[in-house]
């Protein structure tokens, strides 16, 4: 591995704070290219995506639900903090320079339905590395806008299809700090 990969993987961070500045569908193109060269047993490519441009009908349609998703799931019984909260997940995604879901399509099998799971998280990692390496980041979420219950339909998705993920994605301009275990505490050397 070089070291500028080995850097790469280290550095890259799950990102939430973007600068305001765009990002471009040629870019967008660039990443999700690089999403698709990730490992996929069978060759089952099962990768679906999503982009849901700045200021596109459909962001805000998915923004609204979120919101009301929020509003009414939220556990904190104050409406004045549900509201903000609610609020403040629909702005995240409104906001965001750019927004993408990702989907697996099932296989034949339950075993290739949960290849092409993992395959694409393979996928979405590839595309947060190539992120990095054009200074961009990403916040990777299966939190609320994964949940919604008419998201499918809304995006165009098949039923059988299943979410990966919600991605937030643009110019970082705060790059978390986080750690990690060492290599001896998570590792049996036999
Ligand atoms: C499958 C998966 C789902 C995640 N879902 C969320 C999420 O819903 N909300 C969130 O804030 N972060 C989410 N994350 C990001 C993780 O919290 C993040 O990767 C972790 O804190 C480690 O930070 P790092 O990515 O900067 O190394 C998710 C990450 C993965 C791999």
């Amino acid at each position: 591995m070089s070291d500028t990969l080995l850097q790469t993987i280290k550095k890259r961070r799950t990102v939430r704070n973007f600068e305001p500045r765009p990002v471009s569908l040629d870019t967008l193109q660039t990443l999700i290219e690089a999403a698709t060269w990730a490992p996929n047993h069978r060759s089952t490519e099962p990768w679906r995506f999503f982009v849901l441009e700045k200021g596109a009908k459909k962001r805000t349609e998915i923004a609204d639900m979120v919101y009301e998703w929020t509003y009414f799931n939220v556990k904190n019984p104050n409406p004045k903090r549900r509201k903000t909260s609610a609020a403040s997940t629909r702005d995240e995604i409104m906001m965001a320079p750019a927004f993408i879901y990702v989907y697996s399509i099932p296989g034949r099998t339950d075993e290739i339905t949960k290849e092409n799971y993992a395959a694409t998280c393979c996928a979405i990692q590839n595309l947060q590395l190539a992120s990095f390496s054009l200074g961009l980041g990403v916040g990777w979420s299966t939190g609320k806008p994964c949940l919604l219950p008419r998201l499918k339909t809304t995006l165009g998705a098949k039923m059988s299809w299943q979410v990966v993920g919600a991605l937030y994605i643009g110019y970082t301009s705060v790059q978390p700090k986080t750690h990690r275990l060492p290599v001896n505490k998570v590792t049996s050397w036999l």
